[in-house]
């Protein structure tokens, strides 16, 4: 299995969608964070789940409709705090252990956020 990406072990597209589909439900109804998300619910989801796909090692998707990645430029007409990536991570911790894998494969795939959460902070 050493050969497969996170991606495909975890369970490929049909895994991504169950992620984002349940990681936003989370986002928008949290206390601290919904504020942050204007845009609709769906093409956020789409637009992670594009991006998810690429940053756990399946095809270049995100960038072929929306170009380089540069999350954190992306991020920075938002204000976001250290506690708001507190929370961002929580909604996803709680996301990545409803998916119907491993624990093992659960930690393997919530160990990816945390650097990247903290890297978005700019306020
Ligand atoms: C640190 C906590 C984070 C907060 C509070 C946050 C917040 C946001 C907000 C407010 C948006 C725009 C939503 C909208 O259009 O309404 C966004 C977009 C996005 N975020 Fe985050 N984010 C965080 C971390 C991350 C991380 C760690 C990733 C990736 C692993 C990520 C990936 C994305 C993607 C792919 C988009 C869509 C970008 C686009 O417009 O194409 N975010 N985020």
């Amino acid at each position: 299995m050493e050969h497969l990406t996170l991606y495909e072990r975890i369970g490929g597209e049909a895994a991504l969608r169950l992620l984002t589909d349940r990681f936003y439900d989370l986002v928008f109804e949290h206390e601290l964070i919904s504020r942050l998300f204007k845009s609709d619910k769906e093409e956020i989801k789409e637009k992670q789940r594009l991006f998810l796909t690429q940053f756990l090692g399946g095809p270049q998707l995100y960038s072929e409709v929306h170009g380089h990645p540069m999350m954190r430029a992306r991020h920075m007409p938002h204000t976001i705090t250290e506690d708001d990536a507190v929370a961002w991570l929580q909604c996803m911790s709680a996301a990545v252990g409803e998916l119907p894998i491993e624990k093992e494969l659960k930690d393997e795939l919530f160990d990816r956020f945390p650097r990247t959460a903290f890297f978005m902070v700019n306020s």
